[in-house]
């Protein structure tokens, strides 16, 4: 089958539920309690994923919180996730912490809202179909294999680092075309002070003050945004003056004209482009990070995965068609992206009063929806804290209650990268499992989860790598 022919399904964001289908009732919970004097903030940032996890066991399905001087609401029940992504969708728009991420990303789709959003979602869609997606899968696998020309048995990598140098030489390749060598150290310089910059910030940034403020962190962050900028400003001035449409998402995004025949400004087509690279890049790294350590963790999943990889592919490097063969590697992506949704939460503000469950929230209300939440609740998930990849394998995608599992968001503000997150997980991991088995190592210490902006580890991951001996005739 054409790899465009079938959809890969890893999102349970579009079948209607039954009313029979013994979806658990939604239990509408108390508030919970009101913490000091700035709510449960502190607590939020000292340990997120706890506390959301709690308040969903101890509260029920919509808990009201006070965060700082904001009024939150979290939603635990898939029918409420569906409620405000999907069906009072325009009661809500993307949260203030989101929209702290202004200065980077400006107009570019993750923050935009209204008719601007959907005439972009409208002119970069095309650029994100399958079969576009498809052609990209040679550059994903050439990029693995040639950096795995430089890995050495036996050495021990930092894995977290390696998939994120991988994932952002990937989305730099399939977005600017051939060589972008020299520009990727700039990129990988400048997103490290972006990962600095908002984990120190994620929850505190709704009371700190804002980037504006001189400080050194901010000054640092500036800079790191006026350097991204700069190049980004460069390659679409390259590219406009070769008149050359390449072949890349960038040329893509050049060519696209709404109906009225107008195309992007060079403005627009910065923030579109830092948008890609960014969202583009460090979700994919950190799933595939999560992916080496669960398989490592359980050697059965891991013997059955390079079974399958070494039977499918015999030696050669995988292609995207060969994705709807690996269908253990799959059902590994998607159980990672279930236990460890690099996107753990998704955060809205209802910009009038409105009801989620039948009950009022107030203009102004910070909406908490996450995915680690949702993912882990034993209603719909059998075990759920359990990494069993085959849980996937006989329709449970089909089963699931819309809204239960969400990796990559629902509704229209749906993650526009999401087939090529899913083809590029696969494929990366295809070939490095092909050559090498990863394992952790005295030196590692329990993985722990730390979330930020995205689900990282809170410390670095450090795997030794053993050549694995197979029958690979490349
Ligand atoms: C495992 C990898 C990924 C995960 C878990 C992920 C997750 C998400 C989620 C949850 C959203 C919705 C956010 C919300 O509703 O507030 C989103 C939106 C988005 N993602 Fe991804 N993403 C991934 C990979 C990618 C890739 C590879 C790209 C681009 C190449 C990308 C580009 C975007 C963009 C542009 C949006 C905004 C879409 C819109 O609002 O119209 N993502 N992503």
């Amino acid at each position: 089958m054409a790899y465009s022919d079938r959809a890969r399904v890893t999102t349970a964001t579009s079948r209607p539920v039954a009313a029979d289908s013994g979806v658990a009732p939604v239990s509408i919970g108390r508030e919970a309690p009101r913490g000091g004097v700035f709510g449960l903030l502190p607590e939020l940032s000292r340990d997120a994923l706890g506390l959301l996890t709690r308040c969903a066991r101890d509260y029920g399905d919509m808990v009201r919180v006070r965060l700082g001087l904001t009024r939150a609401v979290l939603v635990n029940h898939p029918d409420l996730v569906e409620e405000v992504l999907v069906t009072r969708n325009h009661d809500f728009r993307k949260h203030v912490g989101a929209r702290r991420l202004g200065s980077l990303l400006g107009n570019g789709l993750l923050l935009t809202e209204g008719d601007f959003w959907l005439r972009q979602r409208r002119l970069m869609q095309p650029a994100f179909h399958r079969q576009r997606i498809a052609a990209m899968g040679e550059t994903m696998v050439n990029t693995t294999l040639a950096a795995l020309d430089g890995w050495k048995a036996d050495e021990m990598r930092d894995v977290s680092q390696e998939m994120i140098e991988l994932t952002m030489q990937v989305v730099g390749r399939t977005l600017f075309g051939t060589e972008v060598g020299e520009d990727l150290s700039r990129i990988r310089a400048t997103n490290r002070v972006f990962v600095e910059h908002f984990r120190s910030r994620l929850f505190t940034m709704m009371i700190l003050l804002p980037d504006r403020f001189p400080s050194p962190g901010n000054r640092r962050y500036r800079r790191a945004v006026g350097d991204l900028e700069r190049l980004v400003y460069r390659i679409i001035g390259e590219r406009r003056a070769s008149g050359d449409d390449g072949n890349d998402l960038l040329g893509m995004l050049l060519a696209a004209r709404d109906e009225a025949g107008s195309g992007m400004t060079d403005r627009q087509l910065r923030d579109e482009v830092m948008t890609l690279l960014l969202a583009g890049h460090d979700t994919t790294a950190l799933a595939l990070m999560w992916a080496w350590v669960l398989l490592a963790q359980h050697p059965q999943a891991e013997a059955t995965l390079h079974a399958e990889v070494d039977a499918v592919l015999g030696g050669r490097p995988p292609t995207a068609a060969d994705t709807f063969q690996l269908s253990y590697v799959e059902h590994v992506v998607t159980e990672t992206l279930r236990l460890y949704p690099t996107a753990w939460v998704i955060g809205r503000e209802a910009v009038r009063d409105t009801e989620i469950g039948g009950q009022p929230v107030a203009k102004g209300s910070t909406i908490l929806i996450s995915p680690w939440v949702l993912h882990r609740d034993p209603r719909f998930f059998d075990q759920p804290e359990e990494f069993r990849p085959e849980r996937w394998a006989d329709g449970l995608v089909q089963r699931l209650p819309r809204g239960a599992y969400l990796p990559f968001g629902a509704g229209q503000r749906v993650c526009i990268g999401s087939a090529f997150a899913q083809l590029e997980a696969m494929l990366l991991l295809a070939t490095i499992a092909q050559r090498f088995k990863l394992e952790l190592t005295d030196r590692t210490g329990p993985v722990e989860p730390l979330p930020v902006v995205t689900l990282r580890a809170r410390h670095p991951v450090m795997m030794t790598l053993r050549t694995r001996r197979t029958n690979r005739s490349a």
